[in-house]
């Protein structure tokens, strides 16, 4: 038997548009994209929203509920409360196609302009030989479904539009840590490369990525911090401070069109003329003589301006808020049959 529940969803294009109100029919078992299929055969037949499996894996129903980044089609209604009103806006870094349909093409752009794999000469596709141990720790980034949730709630370019020119975003931070790791590649420094053209520098490891990814991947712990570090190393090793001082920069920099030695079965970025952001890089933060950086820089507040869809939402919000409540953390859960 359903109940009656008060959703406000935002309805426009670019030109404009303004959250609705609507009271909708909800079920046991549902999530929010079956209440908006019920809107659309019900009230708005026009209402426009992505998506393609509900089942958590296409990565295209990306919204944000009652502020917070999500999947649809994994967010229970059970999550709410009975008399809680469920806003429901487009993601809000991106440009509004229609409704809660946006442009997510920034990701791709940057897609782009990441260096393909390219394997070692003389190994051609299907000579791929690595062992299971090889690809241990970089096989979690594989499990991205592009969702664009991590790059939609980074700071950087949420609040910062000005950003996104130099700012890949953790997407491909974790793209960048996947290669970098990946035993057959042989494209160069790939942590290098982020630092100096994907702005890795802009990041300063709020973990606000990691906390919407839906596929659980430890955006900062496990790609970003690791990058971060291996960087700060590099540039602050006594060694390569004292190479400085004898050898010409262009001795000591990494080549930073990251042409591999070869271009067997690798796109056209192998022969290095794919064209990159020539925005300014941030410099890293600054690293005390004790080899230390100030805590200041590792937890600034995260940023967070009013949402641009008129509702009185606010994001960022603390970790604690932003993880998805289980049925279960929920007084009455024992009637919840999906509780777990
Ligand atoms: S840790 Fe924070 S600043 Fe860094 S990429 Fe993730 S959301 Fe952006
Ligand atoms: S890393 Fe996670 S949040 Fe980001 S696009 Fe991939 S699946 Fe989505
Ligand atoms: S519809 Fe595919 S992830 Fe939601």
């Amino acid at each position: 038997m359903g109940t009656k529940r008060h959703f406000r969803v935002w309805r426009g294009d670019s030109s404009g548009g303004e959250i609705q109100d609507f009271d909708v029919e909800v079920n046991d078992g549902e999530v929010v994209l079956d209440i908006i299929h019920r809107l659309q055969a019900t009230q708005t037949p026009d209402l426009a929203c992505r998506w393609n499996c509900k089942a958590g894996k296409c990565g295209s129903c990306s919204m944000e509920i009652n502020g917070k980044p999500r999947l649809g089609c994994m967010t229970r209604m059970s999550t709410f409360e009975e008399d809680e009103t469920v806003t429901i806006t487009p993601l809000r870094t991106f440009p509004i196609i229609r409704d809660l349909v946006t442009d997510v093409s920034f990701n791709y752009e940057k897609a782009r302009e990441t260096p393909a794999f390219a394997p070692p000469p003389g190994v051609a596709p299907g000579d791929y030989r690595m062992q299971q141990v090889d690809v241990e720790r970089s096989q979690e980034f594989r499990k991205c479904i592009e969702c664009y949730l991590c790059q939609n709630t980074c700071h950087v370019v949420r609040d910062h539009e000005e950003n996104k020119a130099a700012f890949s975003g953790p997407r491909y931070f974790i793209r960048a840590a996947e290669l970098d790791m990946h035993p057959l590649d042989d494209r160069g420094d790939r942590k290098q490369y982020a630092q100096a053209h994907q702005g890795l520098g802009y990041c300063n490891i709020t973990k606000c990525c990691t906390e919407v990814c839906p596929e659980h991947i430890k955006i900062t712990d496990n790609a970003i911090i690791p990058m971060k570090e291996r960087v700060v190393d590099r540039r602050y090793d006594p060694l390569v401070w004292l190479g400085r001082k004898i050898f010409r920069r262009d001795e000591l920099e990494p080549a930073t069109s990251m042409a591999p030695s070869t271009s067997t079965g690798v796109t056209d970025v192998a022969s290095g003329t794919t064209q990159f952001s020539t925005a300014r890089m941030p410099e890293g933060p600054p690293v005390r003589e004790d080899g230390k950086m100030d805590v200041s820089e590792v937890s600034l507040p995260t940023q967070g301006g009013p949402s641009p869809f008129g509702d009185d939402l606010s994001f960022p919000l603390t970790p604690g808020e932003v993880t998805y409540h289980r049925p279960a953390d929920k007084a009455d859960s024992g009637s919840d049959p999906y509780a777990h």
